[in-house]
This record gives C-alpha cells, structure tokens and sequence, in this order.
C-alpha cells in the first residue's frame, strides 16, 4: 500500500494545479499591468524595481499581475555566461511570490537576447510557482507567448464571463518591412480562428505597440501622455481584424517609456500603454515616476469601458484626464517607425550632437550601442561592454547583419539611452 500512496502522491505533485481566476462577489477582477521592468542594468536597479513592485502590489492587491514584456534588459548580456536570466527572474519574481498573486507573462523584444530562449523563459516562468498562468503557443505559429486566459464569474464554474489574451510581438521586423516587431501573421490567422471564444467580453496585452496606437493618438479621443513617438511596426500584419473577430474591445502595451496614454481607436476599440515600472534602460520621463497601469474588469463590461488608473511607486494615484487638442495635434504622428527620426544619419560628421555640447559627454557611461542598417531601419540596440572590446566588424557578424549599416552610434545617461526619450538627450558616433 505505501507503494500506492506513494504514486498518487506523485501523481498529484506532477499535476499544475493552476489557480482559476475569479470575478469577486462585487463583480470585480483587478489587473495590476508591470511593463518594461527591464532588470538586469545594474544591481541597485533591479532593487528599486522590485520595491516598485511590492509597494505596488500592496496597495493595489490585484487578482491578476500582466508582466507585458522587457522583464529583462537582454541586450546587455553580453556573454555573461549561463543563469543570466534565472538571477534576474529571481529578482522579478519575488515581489508577485511574496503577495500571493498570480501571474501572466508576455515577452517583449529584450527578454530573448540574453541566455534563454522564449521557450526556456516559459519553463522557467511556470516552474516558479503554481501561481504562474503563463503557457506557451501552440509550435506552428509565430511568437511564444500567445494564449488566453479566462475568468469565471464569482458564482459558477461556466466556462467564462471575460477573457484576457496574451500576444507576443516579437523583436523587429513586420510583414517584411524593417522596423519594430509585431504579431505575426500565423499567430493573426491562429487569433482570427478563434471566434468561438468570441462570446464573452476580451482584452488584450501586448510588448510593442501595434499601428492603431499611433491611429488612436491622432483621433484625439485621448487621456495621459506621449513623450516620444508611438515605436509601432512599419509593416501591419492585420492584428485589428482579428481582435475584433475574439471580442477584444482594449489592448495594454508596453515599450515607449516614455507613452502613457490610454485613447479611443476609430474601430471603438482602446489602446492603452502601460506606465513604464522598471529602473533599468531609459524613461519614464524625469518629471515622472515609475509605476503601473490598474485596469478594473466589471463583469458583463466591455474592457473598453473599464476604469483604469496609473499608481506611482509613492502610492499616490494618477486618473488620467483628457489631453489638450494642443498636445494631441503637437504629437500627431504619421509614420510608425519613429525610432527613424531618433537614429541619426552618420553621413554628416562624427560627432553629432542633439542639444548637448560635446564637453558633456565626458564621464558618462555608455549604456547601449545603436547599429543602424538603413536610414529607416529602427535602432538595433547591442550589449554596450562590446563597444569597448569588440570591433564593429565583430558585432555585425554576432548580430548576422547582412545589409549594409550606416554607422554606430551609442546612448548615455544614467537611466539608460537618456531619460528624455532617443536622441533629444544626444548621442555620439563613431565613424563605422
Ligand atoms: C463581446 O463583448 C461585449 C463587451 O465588450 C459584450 O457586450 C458582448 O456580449 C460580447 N459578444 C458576444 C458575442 O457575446
């Protein structure tokens, strides 16, 4: 008999008892949305992050915690050797694990430049508590993390009464167009088949932000900020169809730092930002704080209705109100790649400066190099220790840059590329 016991035992300890996700008896369910953590800067960074979170957590105590990509900054690896990424997801995991909160996970385009790939960052996710609800994509379609999650009303079992979809967006390129990532066109048509899941009211995460951002910021109908450009993908792989074809009424993003707003698409679908929570890599703006999106589900709501706010890392809480018609028309955008206007041409001189004279420089640390492949490419962003070890020639081959690049260039500041966004704090080249 103990034999016995001891297989069920086992049986039961190899089981994923997952958490279920629950509307509350007043019809609530409350996510807690951390983007661009990007841990793994420095070391008192990643504290001051993991601070953010907890504070956060305790003064919200979500039912749900969305991590929309960046937990890590992985272009600054650099060969670190293995368990890279493990110590960082320590760091990362400890605040959710301490409050008891269950998790969802969608990457963003940094996570997978370091020591593990998407589906070794999901084992690694999912084998850290039960209270993970992350899961991987089916193989065939593009990306790792895209899936759904559902919540039950309060009172029953039934199938579902909302649900939240995770979508990866990739690192670059979209439907053969440089620039920014997106979510791929076999993960759209994987979304789109998916109509069955339509009955019941949905939302949407996601890393980087699709074009409708930028579409949406121009309609006007907008609350919050827009501190540097919307950096959507050049290349539109059809993801609005098929969120309307799931029910998705409100998409989260994260990836602009320095963006925060939350507006009404044409499509009556919302598109929100986050609002940057990590210490590492640039942004949130100087006059900010870190912090996180809170959106509050009402049952039998449409997400796009939902109440949201932004609560800073000091406790305090922002309810976003509408932005002046100034501001909207002073940040009207055009092009999706406005990481283009930010990398500068090294045609003209090897020192080129935004705004800052060439003596400031001096003392600062370069955080990040930039290789440009063409003027429109987006910055590619590479380990900056390599800058000083490695020659160019080295790089590019490390990277498989076939095209021809125009130069390299490489961001200071102590938070990163520069706390006020790409290239208006200066960056400085080297002739390639
Ligand atoms: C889709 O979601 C809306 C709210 O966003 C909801 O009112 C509607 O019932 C849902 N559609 C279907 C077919 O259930």
């Amino acid at each position: 008999m103990p034999c016995q016991l001891a297989t069920v035992l086992l049986l039961l300890s190899t089981l994923r008892l997952s958490v279920a996700l629950r509307f509350s008896w007043e019809n609530t369910f409350k996510i807690v949305q951390f983007t661009d953590l990007h841990y793994g800067t420095e070391y008192l960074h990643d504290q001051l992050t993991t601070t953010v979170q907890k504070r956060i957590l305790e003064w919200e105590r979500p039912d749900l915690v969305v991590f929309s990509g960046d937990l890590v900054s992985g272009n600054l690896y650099s060969e670190a050797g293995p368990g890279w990424f493990k110590k960082r997801w320590e760091y990362l995991s400890e605040a959710v694990l301490e409050a008891d909160t269950p998790w969802a996970t969608t990457l963003g385009n940094h996570d997978r430049e370091a020591d593990l790939d998407g589906p070794a960052i999901i084992r690694l996710d999912q084998q850290t508590s039960k209270l993970s609800l992350t899961q991987q994509s089916p193989s065939e379609i593009e990306g790792v993390t895209n899936y759904w999650l559902d919540i039950h009303a309060h009172d029953s079992n039934q199938p579902a009464a909302a649900r939240i979809w995770l979508l990866d967006s990739l690192e670059f390129g979209c439907q053969g167009r440089d620039g920014w990532g997106c979510v791929g066109p076999s993960t759209v048509r994987w979304l789109s088949a998916q109509h069955k899941l339509a009955d019941v009211p949905a939302l949407a995460f996601v890393h980087i932000p699709p074009p409708e951002f930028m579409a949406a910021w121009n309609s006007g109908d907008v609350r919050g900020s827009k501190s540097e450009p919307v950096n959507c993908p050049s290349g539109d792989s059809g993801l609005l169809q098929a969120l309307k074809a799931v029910n998705v009424s409100a998409v989260f993003s994260g990836h602009d730092h320095d963006n925060n707003f939350d507006a009404m698409h044409s499509s009556g679908i919302r598109f929100a930002y986050g609002h940057k929570t990590g210490y590492g890599s640039y942004g949130p703006p100087v006059d900010w704080q870190h912090g996180a999106r809170v959106v509050l589900l009402r049952q039998g709501q449409a997400p796009a209705q939902a109440e949201s706010w932004i609560r800073l890392e000091d406790g305090s809480r922002i309810d976003q109100g509408p932005t002046s018609s100034e501001d909207v028309q002073a940040q009207r955008q055009s092009e999706c790649d406005g990481s283009t206007a930010y990398c500068f041409s090294l045609e003209a001189s090897p020192y080129k400066l935004f705004n800052i004279p060439p003596g400031d420089w001096q003392g600062d640390t370069p955080m990040s190099i930039f290789v440009m492949r063409t003027a429109r490419s987006a910055c590619i962003e590479l380990p900056a220790d390599s800058l000083l070890s490695t020659r160019l020639a080295d790089l590019v081959s490390r990277r498989a840059l076939t095209e021809t690049f125009t130069g390299l260039s490489y961001g200071y500041g102590s938070y990163g590329y520069g706390s006020y966004g790409y290239g208006q704090y200066g960056y400085r080249s080297h002739s390639g």
